[in-house]
């Protein structure tokens, strides 16, 4: 089975990069990418991508209009697909059975029916979002009991491993490329075909292959395993910080232990990310749907801490400031999830923001790529009152604007600009004393202590 033309269903953060790293590696494959988002799609037409991540508009660059398309005529492209990947949204329910951390599967579905109508001869589909174990059962069902073309169907799991701010390097060098498929004759021929592709730049001993079970829980148990790894870090964290012990230190003395490794060991405010939260609640719920509370709890535990951590800053920033933030003015230094993207989804500043907006402060808030728009409407979902955000929020387009005037000063993201900012010139700019909460631990503390400044970091006593 040889794939020549390939079609990609959801153009998010991730079919966007994927399907344009697969155009860039393998030419001879037609590569459409299909959202029902028309602003997506011309974003993705256009020379200002609808996702920041590094080296990604130089990889667009050297496909599209070649063998990379994006489009919203979706029904095409399935029709001349030989290989279809379902890459849409599967965000956590928000209602009814399982409401709060069952996985929501209505695009799932939706893409599933889609493909049924609309294909003739022989597919194979590729689950690529992240999904409950046994997905891929009711998607053949569907492809099953819909598909009136005689249309010929194989499912394979091949969940992605990207993280956001470093996802072309992961997609050029992965750890691994996993790839379930069903163990019949016709389903180790999808799975070769699908091999096949990534084997253009990734060397074979790195695609593994299993059972199409095994693929679709090893993604929520990889991301379950590195949100662990933060929440054990930032329990330690809290420690450190009642004890003198530094928190870095810890890190690096355990992480060098060949078993324990040195990477996911940085204390923060918190792990956001539209992923961690979304995946170790439906591993919660698979226990707990198949019988297995001991085990649901064990891994709920994770989430649970990761809110802690992220109120016990706020309670630091309060308490420390005299017991009241009312009308004071606080800088927030950074509200993506993460350094080197633009994303917010589930990101620690939006709540540590809410709660800063719960005690009356007002905030200035300043992030090198997300914008006014999407701070704003981060905060009104989760339910701060708007005429608070007229009155409370500015946007600020610098750091220096945002620390004009302020009490206090937080870090919640850890961009590379903060670590080399003009420190005797924020200091001038601030109110006395310059409180400054530092929730990356990446600020010159050092330096910081003897300019005169009244610094805080996380996990360091
Ligand atoms: P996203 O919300 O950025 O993109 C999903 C897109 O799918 C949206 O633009 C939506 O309009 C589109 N869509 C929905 N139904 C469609 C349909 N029938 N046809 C065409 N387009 C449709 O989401 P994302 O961050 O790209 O995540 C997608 C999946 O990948 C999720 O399951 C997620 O858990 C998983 N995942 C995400 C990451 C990450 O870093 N963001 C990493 C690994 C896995
Ligand atoms: C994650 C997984 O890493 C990736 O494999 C999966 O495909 C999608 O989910 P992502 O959420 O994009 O990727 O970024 P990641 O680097 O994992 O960071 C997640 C959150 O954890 C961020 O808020 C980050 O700041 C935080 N983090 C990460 C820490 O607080 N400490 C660390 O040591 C590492």
């Amino acid at each position: 089975m040889q794939i020549k033309s390939i079609c990609c269903l959801g153009a998010g953060y991730v079919g966007g990069p994927t399907m344009a790293m697969i155009a860039a590696k393998c030419p001879k494959i037609q590569v459409t990418v299909c959202d029902m988002n028309q602003q997506r799609i011309d974003a993705w037409n256009s020379e200002n991508l609808p996702v920041y991540e590094p080296g990604l508009d130089e990889v667009v660059a050297s496909a599209r209009g070649r063998n990379l398309h994006f489009t919203t005529e979706t029904r095409d492209a399935i029709a001349s697909a030989d290989l279809i990947f379902v890459s849409v949204g599967t965000p956590t329910k928000s209602f009814g059975i399982g409401a709060g951390r069952a996985a929501d599967l209505r695009y799932i579905e939706a893409a599933a029916r889609l493909i049924a109508e609309v294909a003739h001869g022989h597919k194979v589909i590729v689950e690529k979002s992240t999904i409950p174990v046994k997905t891929a059962y009711a998607i053949k069902t569907i492809l099953a009991a819909n598909s009136t073309n005689g249309a010929t169907f194989q499912v394979l799991s091949n969940p992605e491993f990207l993280a956001e701010g470093t996802a072309i390097d992961d997609l050029n060098n992965p750890d691994r490329i996993l790839i379930g498929g069903e163990t019949t004759p016709e389903g180790f021929a999808a799975v070769e075909a699908l091999a096949s592709i990534y084997a253009e730049w990734i060397p074979r001993d790195k695609i593994i292959t299993t059972n199409l079970w095994s693929s679709e829980l090893s993604k929520l148990v990889a991301n379950a395993f590195l949100a662990q790894r933060i929440s054990s870090i930032n329990s330690i964290s809290a420690l450190c910080e009642t004890t003198g012990a530094d928190v870095d230190e810890v890190a690096r003395a355990i992480g060098t232990d060949s078993r324990v490794g040195p990477k996911f060991l940085k204390a923060s405010v918190g792990f956001g990310g539209s992923c961690f939260q979304k995946d170790i609640l439906n591993l919660v719920y698979l226990c707990e749907s198949f019988g297995l509370p001991e085990a649901a709890e064990y891994w709920r535990q994770v989430i649970s801490l990761n809110d802690w951590q992220k109120s016990r800053f706020v309670a630091k920033i309060v308490r420390t400031l005299f017991n009241t933030v009312v009308d004071k003015r606080i800088a927030i230094l950074g509200f993506a999830f993460k350094k080197d993207t633009n994303d917010t989804r589930e990101s620690a500043a939006i709540y540590i923001c809410r709660d800063l907006l719960l005690e009356n402060a007002r905030l200035a808030i300043y992030d090198p790529r997300v914008t006014g728009q999407a701070i704003r409407h981060d905060l009104l979902a989760v339910g701060v009152d708007p005429a608070i955000i007229d009155t409370h929020v500015e946007i600020c387009p610098d750091p220096y604007t945002a620390a004009d005037g302020t009490h206090a000063l937080a870090t919640l993201t850890e961009w590379d600009e903060f670590k080399t900012l003009d420190f005797p010139r924020i200091l001038g700019l601030m109110l006395k004393p310059a409180f400054v909460f530092d929730g990356r631990s990446i600020l010159p503390h050092a330096e910081l202590k003897k300019l005169g400044f009244a610094p805080f970091a996380i996990g360091k006593g």
